[in-house]
């Protein structure tokens, strides 16, 4: 079976921030956890060109937009690996193999007679690059962007979405796990059940996008042409193939109707099969606010990054977050997850660990690790397997932590440091050791996904191979090791956040 994952292709009208970070961290995480499953995957992220807010950037910039994408692309184009994050490709909507695609697409959709054409007049929000109804607008401006919206009046190609009503209502009764988590899948329902208005799919007076085939007077409707990524990627991209369609869609709460209602009605009339699923996840909020340009309150990657390390970031995303909610975030916060659980709980764990079997010669002899430490390890393989499976990334990180603090304990009963003023208890001693190793080689093992480099130094600091297949999160598999040294600290203290930001 293959997982093939997407994150949404975002807007290059701006450059990235943690905001964007955050969900391509959260797609490398569970792509890396597949792929130690053994399971074949595809990975793809990129960005979305033709909107009318980043043909009117380029205005501003007194650029064509052509040479405006151009040029900002390259910023996100780093995105994922600043994150240590590895797509298999980087879609950008200005891909001749993309804009083929999308016109064969609606075309398609046009043949189908799922379209016609209709004069529209109404409200637009240049953010969210849709039509406002009055009921959705707060003191007549955008709830998302602070903004008033435009009126904008034109004869456009209309997608008949309201025929697609009773299929999606049944796709959403037929498949419970279509959506996750499941309230984003009743949010989406009731949309659906609340009478769905069909919807332009072209712009009369843009010339910034993709021609519509049998009327290039026009161009397609931005969502018309970003949602097709997803689908024409597999077309040309390397590596790439069409079987691996349908995708795993990852996205953030506000775009869930695109994604949730549009798209699945656009594949039906074009004939292609709707998404396996949608994992849906909350905002990040800095600071009791959302993140934005306009707000000032942007944090990019490389602010954390550049202090704490990639991993520490990755970690963080996926832990201080529960992944599905909203979460306020801030620095401080950050600072002292750093300190208190990758610093001490782990980074410790691992100084300790390596300083003791250093004094006692350096060297790891296979025995049975102790029973109870086994019996969790054997529990954790499953368990978090089983929760990846529900894309629940923060409880899976919450039961690996657990497994951290129980070996924390374990040292702290078994007393190793106490044991080694014994001569006559070195075999007990041996024990105790092995049972750390091998309890932090497990940890190494199942927090691979999360932080890739951190593991990789656990591993090879207890001598290990970097095997992270993920039959390899079981007891009793480490290895015969010599030469192990004292290592220094995995997470190194950094100055507090006022500091560091
Ligand atoms: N271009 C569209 C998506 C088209 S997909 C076919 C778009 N782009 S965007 O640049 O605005 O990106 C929105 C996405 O970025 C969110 O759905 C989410 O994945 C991510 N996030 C941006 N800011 C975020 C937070 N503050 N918190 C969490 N995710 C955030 O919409």
């Amino acid at each position: 079976m293959s997982f093939y994952l997407t994150t949404p292709i975002y807007y290059v009208n701006s450059t990235p921030h943690i905001g964007h970070a955050y969900t391509t961290i959260a797609a490398d995480i569970l792509v890396r956890h597949h792929r130690q499953r053994g399971e074949e995957t595809y990975f793809l992220t990129g960005v979305d060109e033709h909107a009318d807010k980043v043909a009117r950037v380029a205005a501003d910039e007194g650029l064509s937009p052509q040479e405006y994408v151009d040029r900002i692309v390259p910023d996100w184009r780093r995105l994922a690996p600043s994150v240590n994050a590895e797509p298999d490709y980087f879609i950008r909507t200005t891909d001749e193999g993309h804009k083929r695609f999308v016109q064969d697409f609606l075309q398609r959709i046009y043949d189908n007679g799922d379209i016609y054409q209709d004069v529209y007049a109404g409200l637009y929000c240049v953010g969210c690059e849709a039509f406002k109804t009055e009921e959705e607008l707060v003191d007549g401006k955008c709830p998302d962007h602070g903004t008033e919206p435009e009126w904008l009046e034109e004869k456009n190609w209309f997608f008949r979405l309201s025929a697609f009503e009773e299929r999606l209502l049944q796709l959403y009764d037929d498949r419970s796990d279509f959506v996750l988590p499941a309230f984003r899948a009743n949010e989406a329902r009731s949309f659906i059940a609340g009478g769905l208005r069909d919807f332009s799919i072209s712009r009369a007076t843009q010339t910034w996008g993709i021609p519509i085939p049998w009327d290039p007077d026009q161009v397609a409707y931005v969502w018309a042409d970003a949602l097709v990524n997803y689908l024409s990627a597999l077309s040309y991209a390397p590596g790439a193939k069409l079987d691996l369609w349908p995708a795993r869609h990852l996205l953030a709460k506000d775009i869930l109707r695109f994604h949730c209602v549009y798209w699945p009605a656009l594949l039906l009339s074009a004939g292609y099969e709707v998404p396996r699923q949608l994992f849906v996840h909350g905002y990040l909020n800095l600071d009791g606010r959302g993140i934005s340009k306009s707000l000032g309150n942007v944090i990019r990657v490389e602010e954390l990054t550049d202090v704490y390390g990639v991993d520490a970031l990755r970690f963080w995303a996926a832990r201080a977050v529960t992944f599905g909610q909203d979460a306020d975030v801030t620095v401080e916060g950050f600072h002292e997850r750093y300190e208190r659980e990758l610093g001490n709980d782990l980074g410790n764990l691992l100084s300790r660990t390596t300083a003791l079997i250093a004094r006692s010669g350096g060297s790891l002899d296979p025995s049975s690790p102790d029973a109870e430490l086994a019996a969790a390890a054997t529990a954790l393989g499953d368990e978090v397997a089983a929760l990846f499976d529900r894309y629940e990334i923060t409880t899976a990180l919450d039961r690996i932590w657990d497994h951290v603090r129980r070996l924390n304990r374990y040292v702290e009963q078994t007393k190793p440091w106490e044991i080694a003023r014994e001569p006559e208890r070195a075999g007990e001693l041996a024990e105790v050791l092995y049972g750390l190793a091998d309890g932090l080689r497990v940890v190494a093992v199942a927090l691979a996904a999360y932080t890739p480099d951190t593991s990789e130094r656990i591993l090879t600091s207890l001598g290990q191979p970097v095997e992270l297949a993920w039959e390899n999160v079981a007891p009793g598999r480490t290895v015969a090791a010599s030469g192990i040294a004292a290592t220094e600290p995995l997470f190194p203290r950094v100055d507090a956040p006022a500091a560091a930001a």
